[in-house]
């Protein structure tokens, strides 16, 4: 049944030039038929080269904003419209004009999972796995940073020399794993290696073996020796790579980090988006665009610099 969705899958997109991008939350029969398969920053690299007419982003809406902002002149479709991020939409523009006005003299650093519009205020935006690197060959020395205060605080500790003012902001999947969850999955899997994202809280990223972006904790299990990992991050990471490497073993840190919005699209939205009966076109504002691209164009810069 799933293989016959997959095949009208790969048919339509061919039929109708369509690029399918996936985050790796998503799960893994959608990560068989799409092109391209990545963390945030991987996703937004490949979303401005991308050569086809259409892009489907199967991850949450800030993913497919990032594209249509980089691609003005493609097609950029969401296959499941209420797959949102909570931390994207933790800060409005008002909110983020205050903090601006509070902290006149630092420049505005804001993780990809921000909205659009929010975008528009800040000077770059980073990724989990570009961040320490932008920051590092940002010029300012004040930084604000929006609004993952677990990553942000993860990043400060890599950059020590720069001022980092944190808000308190955050992913509510990640930010719920406790010190005690990191050692019931020791407790349970003894001599695993515990890998972690950094959207988790300093108490659970102290205790981690490896910290690092969904794509970095994906490739250190594959190329790792150990044969056995508690994996930090969104439950799917755990699937993915049981399926990529049966001779190892992967255990969730929890069976509670899960994020629901990533879990939203399934299989058969992505088909019914090909279709067109289903699913959403992104659609922004000229201005909005325009303004908010600034900070991707600079993490572009800054990142691969
Ligand atoms: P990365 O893909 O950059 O690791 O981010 C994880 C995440 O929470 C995406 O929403
Ligand atoms: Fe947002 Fe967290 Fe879900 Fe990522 S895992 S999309 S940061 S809620």
């Amino acid at each position: 049944m799933i293989k016959d969705i997959q095949e009208r899958i790969a048919r339509l997109k061919k039929e109708k030039d369509v690029c399918i991008l996936a985050h790796c939350y998503q799960s893994h029969d959608i990560l068989e038929v799409a092109d391209f398969v990545g963390d945030s920053f991987g996703l937004a690299q490949k979303a401005a080269k991308a050569e086809a007419g259409t892009v489907m982003m199967c991850g949450v809406r800030f993913m497919a904003e990032t594209c249509k902002i980089l691609s003005p002149e493609k097609r950029v479709l969401l296959p499941n419209g209420d797959a949102g991020c909570p931390m994207a939409e933790q800060l409005d523009v008002n909110m983020l004009a205050q903090l601006k006005e509070r902290y006149p003299d630092y420049a505005v650093v804001a993780y990809i999972n921000t909205t659009a519009e929010l975008k528009m205020l800040c000077d770059v935006c980073v990724t989990s796995s570009s961040a320490a690197k932008i920051i590092k060959n940002m010029d300012a020395e004040k930084i604000l940073f929006i609004p993952d205060c677990n990553l942000g605080g993860y990043i400060a500790k890599q950059v020590p020399k720069k001022e980092i003012k944190l808000i308190n902001g955050g992913c509510p999947a990640h930010a719920k794993m406790t010190k005690k969850d990191v050692e019931a999955a020791k407790a349970a899997h003894p001599g695993a290696l515990f890998l972690v994202h950094p959207e988790c809280t300093a108490e659970v990223t102290e205790l981690a073996d490896f910290a690092g972006s969904t794509t970095e904790i994906m490739d250190y299990a594959r190329e790792s020796k150990a044969c056995s990992f508690i994996i930090g991050t969104e439950n799917s990471i755990v699937q993915h790579l049981g399926i990529e490497c049966p001779d190892k073993r992967f255990y969730p840190l929890s069976k509670e980090l899960v994020c629901r919005d990533m879990k939203l699209t399934t299989i058969a939205d992505v088909l019914h988006c090909l279709e067109g009966t289903d699913g959403e076109e992104i659609v922004l504002e000229e201005e909005i665009r325009v303004k908010a691209k600034r900070c991707i164009d600079e993490m572009l810069r800054l990142g691969n610099g």
